[in-house]
């Protein structure tokens, strides 16, 4: 209940107005790079943000989902359905999976448990929304039912599972050879992190994938991000 109210009031909270100068600043970086998600992600900010938006998009956590692009194309390239990206944020995995013209995704469906997060997102992708190939919704991953989803989902990501209470009984809830890309961290210092795994090993035996194509670990100064790509 306390948890639900605070989501409300995080929901209902103002974001910040922009600054015009940092508004120039990243309109100037985007016509720099050229890059689509660098323009989004200025327009985005041009309308008012929630403050962590620069967390979201700091250079450390856009590099970890850098990092599973490119793994991605390299072992799932086509996956055969919708990818799902469970704890999804505000949609920048979703607009960098949709961006890259190495992967060959129809459509991304955004998912987290706070109900802030779902219009931040289906804005960063607004040209994704209109074309049909994103949305986000509002749910706990927990009790998300693949299995009935139609169409099966071709792909699931969580970058989150360092979030979740209990990773194993989150991927019991999934139906058996699903396709996932899983990351979590040994950075047991933020109080948001419940699930943390010490090694790349310790994230093998949480998640108990019955194949995996691609395992890896991307240390940064704070702490190390660990990656497996496999099946259910
Ligand atoms: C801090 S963010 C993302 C951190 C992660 N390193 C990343 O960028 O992928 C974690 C997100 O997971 C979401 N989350 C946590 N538990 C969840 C659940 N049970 N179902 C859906 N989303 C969840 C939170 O609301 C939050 O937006």
């Amino acid at each position: 209940m306390v948890r639900r109210l605070a989501m409300i009031q995080l929901a209902e909270m103002p974001h910040s107005p922009p600054s015009e100068a940092f508004h120039d600043l990243l309109k100037g970086v985007a016509a720099l790079t050229g890059h689509p998600v660098a323009s989004d992600i200025a327009r985005l900010y041009g309308k008012g943000v929630p403050a962590d938006l620069s967390i979201a998009c700091s250079h450390k956590q856009i590099a970890n989902k850098q990092w599973l692009v490119a793994a991605l194309a390299q072992t799932l390239p086509k996956p055969d359905g919708p990818v799902w990206v469970l704890g999804a944020w505000y949609g920048v995995l979703g607009a960098l999976l949709l961006n890259e013209p190495a992967l060959a995704i129809g459509q991304v469906v955004s998912l987290d448990i706070d109900p802030g997060c779902a219009s931040v997102a289906e804005t960063l992708n607004h040209r994704h929304v209109a074309a049909g190939r994103f949305r986000a919704v509002t749910a706990d991953m927990m009790s998300v039912d693949f299995a009935r989803e139609s169409p099966m989902p071709g792909l699931v990501i969580n970058t989150s599972c360092e979030h979740l209470d209990d990773v194993p009984a989150w991927i019991a809830t999934l139906p058996r050879g699903l396709p996932l890309v899983l990351q979590s961290n040994d950075y047991v210092r933020e109080p948001d992190h419940r699930s943390c795994v010490p090694s790349l090993e310790a994230f093998r035996e949480q998640v108990g994938l019955s194949e995996v194509l691609f395992a890896g670990a991307r240390p940064s100064p704070n702490y190390t991000r660990f990656m497996l790509i496999g099946r259910r």
